[in-house]
């Protein structure tokens, strides 16, 4: 058996729009999210989140069997079109009101509940205004944060920002895969907005400190380990520019305080609109980082390339991938967390999200069993616990996800939850999993294999 260290803490994560359903109730206003996914031929199927797994009333249920795996800690967002339906105000009390029971009967079952204020929906109207293109975003979202915070600091330990800023502003504004679906193939809105969400993460980073001073701040980023292809140099090449640009340029600002020399002039008239003392915000200092590990990036020269990167993705061949087409690579969470201690000495890590899609169905007797997730999680697990035995400083862990759930374009076609859910009937089947989690947490440490 290998063992974590005494305190170490286990948890589970989801997000607003992915999980509560129940988009009209008690007052929400219209999010991104909504708007994009009930817009014809951008999501699969037109799959929406109008009821996902219809969270928001049947949260105690949810809470329930959270205590019974044993969680420690659970990772939620909130839903700013909750809170502040027209994006600035009046203060909506029916959505703050939601949060605080929900924090409440977390805290009652002994779970701490970490918080997450943006994962991806944001007020539609404030996208009508220009959304992350628009500066003044940055005030609205410190302005959102001092209303949850003021509620809900005195009970949440944890608050991080914001969830991957890298997707929000390459998927929202150049590939369009995700809300608003923008595709700017200048570089010149991805650079805007990621800018404008390090600037709003800056501006609410002391908001949070005044209203919740006991409490440790972060942020969640998608950082993944990138390998050359082959050993040419050109590959080595390759992947060096990958690094800078994947790591360099979207996780750098908020843990180095900068955008990377190297590649800041590469995008000319479309560099991130910088004002004098931005930096600064952007890069104070943070009590923790959240790190979402999936898989790596392997990547190859490409001078036909259309992007200025001049590379390629590559598929490994003898590698195992899930169904969302990743690659199954548990080693690249070793050298993933051995260049964040190294390059960025963060004071603490949580491994934020961490899971797998596989394509699980119910047997005649209604069981899932997912000996492949299973499988994913413990090799997962052995690797941190061997991180965390020399020294880095990961403090939890948090699987994506409890519930199968909206996986954004993909909709309900990819499953990544320990429990299974019949959107049909909203019942929720613990998968093998589950009970792998349990014993993990109860056990305190992960069999070796
Ligand atoms: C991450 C997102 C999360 C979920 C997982 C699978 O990028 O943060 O919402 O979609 O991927």
């Amino acid at each position: 058996m290998l063992q974590f260290p005494p305190g170490f803490v286990w948890g589970a994560a989801a997000s607003a729009y992915q999980i509560e359903g129940a988009v009209k109730t008690d007052g929400r206003g219209e999010s991104i999210w909504d708007r994009f996914s009930h817009t014809p031929g951008k999501t699969f199927n037109g799959a929406t989140g109008d009821v996902a797994c219809d969270h928001y009333r049947r949260f105690a249920e949810d809470i329930r069997l959270m205590a019974e795996l044993g969680l420690q800690a659970y990772r939620f967002s909130i839903a700013w079109p909750r809170i502040l339906p027209d994006g600035k105000g009046p203060i909506n009390e029916r959505g703050l009101a939601f949060y605080d029971r929900l924090v409440d009967t977390l805290c009652q079952a002994g779970i701490d509940p970490h918080v997450a204020l943006y994962h991806w929906d944001l007020p539609q109207v404030l996208d009508d205004e220009g959304g992350w293109l628009n500066r003044e975003i940055a005030d609205r979202f410190a302005h959102y944060a001092d209303v949850v915070s003021r509620r809900l600091g005195d009970r949440v330990k944890h608050w991080a920002t914001f969830n991957e800023p890298l997707c929000i502003a390459l998927l929202g504004y150049f590939t369009g895969e995700q809300a608003p679906g923008h595709r700017d193939q200048t570089f010149a809105e991805a650079n805007a907005a990621l800018h404008h969400v390090y600037l709003a993460h800056g501006k609410a980073v002391p908001v949070l400190r005044a209203n919740s001073p006991a409490s440790k701040i972060g942020i969640m980023l998608n950082i993944y380990p990138v390998y050359p292809a082959t050993d040419s140099e050109a590959d080595r090449a390759a992947a060096f520019r990958f690094e800078r640009f994947h790591t360099g340029w979207f996780a750098e600002p908020v843990l180095k305080g900068a955008y990377p020399a190297e590649v800041f002039p590469l995008f000319g008239p479309a560099a991130p609109p910088l004002q004098p003392g931005d930096m600064e915000l952007i890069g104070a200092p943070l009590d923790f980082v959240g790190l979402n590990y999936y898989s790596r990036m392997v990547v190859a020269d490409d001078p036909t390339a259309p992007d200025p990167l001049k590379t390629k993705m590559v598929h490994v061949a003898s590698s195992e991938y899930t169904d969302m087409d990743w690659e199954i690579y548990p080693a690249g969470l070793r050298d993933l967390l051995t260049m964040i201690d190294r390059e960025y000495h963060p004071q603490e890590i949580y491994i934020a999200e961490n899971g797998c899609a596989m394509p699980d169905v119910p047997d005649s007797q209604g069981r899932v069993h997912d000996p492949r997730r299973v499988a994913y999680l413990q090799a997962h697990l052995q690797v941190l616990q061997q991180a965390i035995a020399q020294d880095i400083p990961v403090k939890g862990y948090f699987v994506w996800s409890l519930l199968d759930n909206f996986e954004w374009s993909f909709g309900y076609s990819k499953r990544f939850g320990i429990v299974y859910v019949d959107y049909t009937t909203q019942r929720r089947i613990p998968k093998t999993s589950y009970r792998f989690y349990q014993d993990v947490i109860r056990a305190n440490g992960v069999a070796e294999v």
